[in-house]
């Protein structure tokens, strides 16, 4: 047997994912957001120069090939915002902002377990160069309400923090260093290599011997600049005029180095470890890909596997339309082969989900295949049928069944 490669997944039954899928696009659309796509193939460099060389996403879990040039090399992509970005630049997009949704699977070789893969789908939103903090309200208030009103769900927190700007994580750097000095032996190697490149991303290390220490470092918010704390301030009270609840979290740093200021995670401990949904913060990018100025943004990306594992929970309070009725035709025999295929036809020109049993069996293991299949009605063409021109169509609920002129067929459906 072959099997499906380690971390990832057959979905076979889609109905939840598209109704997901549906809900977010006319949410957006509420919101003026367009769709787009972006490649799954991307030079490796991208993601180097935007998401940072000493981030576990790049330095442990891209899945790089050799390019044709043997200078470059390319990756599936790991996410989706240093794309937008690069899109944004090399079409030499004029909108401002420009607001965008897109989705699609993202590549990490990570330790698969419940709710991490390494290809997930993601549901990715941007709005690229617009730098108001009423932008970040209304964004994640976009998010909350997609998550609390069209999804129904109660059982998640909103975690917030504010990284400040580069002079604000430069003063914090220099405490964070001199706190970590009396610790220097007792964290972890990447950790003391961290320290040593990257400060920050300490914070994401998953070892509970480091994670105790880095409980009581000095916190990035006791470090803002004037100019950072009044819109940090501003942010916490907006949230709170509309009415979207939010927890502080001074050691959310999030794993990618392109944020500042705002940084934020949806989660619900219903998903045990694996528990954020969905992240995202404000960043600048724009320099990485080529351009001569970066452009001030906001976006977030929602893990859609692990949405999907919280709306299977909650599906008594969503409105999911699985599939629609289905009208099954029978030819008895080969001989009434041509008309079904023109009988079906005729149904699925008035929108009816129809489907033709052409295996050859007797009426009685059809009838059995047409109950398995959830039938609502089966249409018979047999001899007598085909003679005269009638079809014979059974209700499966009722039992009922009444013969009808094959031109009156779609009318007494
Ligand atoms: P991220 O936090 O790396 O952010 O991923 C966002 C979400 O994707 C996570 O909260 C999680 O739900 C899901 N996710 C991440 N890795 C996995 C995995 N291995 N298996 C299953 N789900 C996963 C980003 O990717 C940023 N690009 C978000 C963003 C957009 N920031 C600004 N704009």
């Amino acid at each position: 047997m072959i099997n499906r490669v380690r971390g990832t997944q057959d979905l076979l039954d889609l109905d939840l994912q598209d109704f997901i899928l549906e809900q977010v696009k006319k949410h957006i659309q509420t919101y003026n957001f367009k769709h787009i796509q972006t490649p799954i193939l991307e030079h490796t460099k991208l993601f180097i120069h935007s998401l940072g060389e000493q981030t576990d996403v790049v330095s442990k879990e891209m899945y790089v090939f050799p390019a044709e040039n043997k200078e470059d090399s390319i990756c599936l992509r790991p996410e989706a915002t240093a794309s937008v970005i690069r899109a944004y630049f090399e079409n030499r997009v004029e909108e401002k902002p420009y607001k965008v949704f897109s989705f699609g699977s993202m590549f990490r070789k990570e330790r698969p377990q419940k709710g991490r893969w390494r290809e997930f789908t993601q549901l990715n939103f941007e709005i690229v160069n617009s730098d108001s903090v009423s932008q970040d309200v209304e964004f994640i208030k976009m998010l909350d309400s997609f998550f609390s009103e069209k999804l129904k769900l109660e059982n998640y927190v909103l975690k917030l923090n504010f990284l400040g700007c580069l002079d604000d994580r430069k003063k914090h750097k220099e405490a964070l260093n001199e706190y970590l000095e009396k610790f220097a032996d007792k964290i972890c190697p990447t950790c003391q290599k961290r320290k040593e490149t990257n400060i920050l991303r300490i914070f994401d290390c998953k070892s509970p011997e480091c994670q105790k220490i880095y409980k009581d470092a000095p916190k990035l918010t006791d470090f803002l600049c004037s100019g950072c704390n009044s819109e940090w301030e501003e942010l916490q009270e907006t949230l709170q005029i509309i009415s979207v609840n939010f927890i502080l979290e001074p050691k959310l740093v999030r794993g990618l180095d392109y944020y500042n200021k705002v940084v934020f995670e949806f989660a619900s401990s219903d998903l045990g470890a694996q528990d954020a949904f969905c992240g995202g913060g404000r960043y600048s990018l724009g320099k990485e890909v080529g351009s001569k100025e970066n452009f001030p943004s906001i976006g977030a990306a929602i893990g859609l596997g692990r949405l999907l594992l919280l709306a299977e929970n909650n599906l008594d309070n969503l409105n999911v339309t699985g599939k629609p009725a289905l009208y099954l035709i029978l030819p008895m025999s080969k001989k009434q082969h041509k008309l079904a295929l023109l009988m079906a036809d005729e149904l699925r020109d008035n929108d009816y989900c129809t489907d033709v049993l052409l295996e050859g069996a007797s009426i009685k293991s059809m009838m059995r295949k047409a109950n398995k299949m959830g039938a609502k009605k089966v249409l018979i063409l047999g001899d007598d049928e085909q003679e005269n021109n009638t079809v014979t169509i059974k209700d499966m609920i009722t039992g009922k069944s009444e013969v009808v002129k094959q031109a009156e067929a779609i009318k007494s459906l």
